[in-house]
């Protein structure tokens, strides 16, 4: 049985890979979760399955397109009245792909600015009173990207740069009663469409650690954020070392 005190966490796209890991790791720490998904219907509720098995009333799914403003605004509602409180708003829902400037079109702009920074906007806007009541904290899945350009991806460059800038806009304006802070991803998981090999190795390359960081990663630096109620308007890169870029020669 769960308490009324039991603090609880929205993590928008948290039906599969990183978003899982973030739920999955919130619920271990204590927090009542609610996973927000798009078209993963299934692994949405599989996840709230085992995680109510763990602890029973601990997790909730709500499927919302984050494009269309009325579901933005259906899905506050919702995750309001899912446990009478929130302590934790996760935007970490985001589409991906390339967009050369050649071939990108009005409905590549809205996807990818809709999906990584009006979404998480007027989500912020519609939570700010009841993540207040709680001194509550906002995170956002930034980019490395958000400031060095990746190739061919001008759209989602911009949006992840405009999601920054609402990052730290919004730890001023949201002081002090809620914490706003990022994390920026390296390469993490590799994108669910297909990457060549010979891309991979370039990118491996870029990176001091040489190698991918992992879910686990992302979800700890969340839990330390979490847990660190002096800092905010920060943006954390988890990217071992990448966006050190390459050494220079004296
Ligand atoms: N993976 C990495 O290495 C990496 C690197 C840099 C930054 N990041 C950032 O970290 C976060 C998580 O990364 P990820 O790779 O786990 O993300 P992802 O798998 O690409 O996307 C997460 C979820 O976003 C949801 N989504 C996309 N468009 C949506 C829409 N219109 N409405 C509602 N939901 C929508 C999808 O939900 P459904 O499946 O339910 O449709 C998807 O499962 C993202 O913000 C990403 O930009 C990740």
């Amino acid at each position: 049985m769960q308490s009324f005190d039991t603090p609880v966490a929205l993590v928008t796209g948290s039906a599969k890979r990183l978003g899982r890991q973030i739920i999955s790791q919130l619920h271990q720490a204590g927090y009542r979760v609610i996973i927000h998904y798009n078209q993963s219907a299934t692994d949405a509720n599989n996840l709230a399955s085992s995680l109510n098995q763990q602890r029973p009333d601990s997790a909730l799914t709500i499927q919302a397109n984050l494009l269309d403003d009325r579901a933005v605004q259906l899905l506050a509602n919702k995750a309001l009245a899912c446990f009478n409180r929130l302590d934790v708003l996760i935007n970490n829902a985001s589409s991906f792909y390339a967009t050369p400037l050649s071939s990108a079109t009005l409905t590549n702009w809205d996807d990818l600015f809709g999906s990584n920074v009006k979404a998480p906007y007027f989500l912020c806007k519609a939570l700010a009173p009841a993540l207040a009541a709680n001194k509550g904290c906002i995170i956002n899945m930034v980019d490395i990207h958000a400031q060095q350009p990746l190739q061919d991806h001008s759209i989602y460059c911009m949006a992840k740069a405009a999601l920054l800038m609402m990052t730290k806009s919004l730890a001023r304006e949201l002081a002090p009663t809620i914490r706003v802070n990022g994390i920026a991803p390296g390469a993490i998981l590799w994108p669910s469409q297909q990457l060549a090999e010979a891309d991979k190795t370039a990118i491996l390359q870029q990176i001091p650690l040489q190698r991918t960081g992992t879910p686990e990663d992302i979800a700890n630096t969340v839990l330390f954020l979490l847990q660190s109620p002096y800092i905010s308007g920060q943006i954390i890169a988890v990217d071992g070392g990448r966006s050190l870029g390459a050494a220079q020669k004296a």
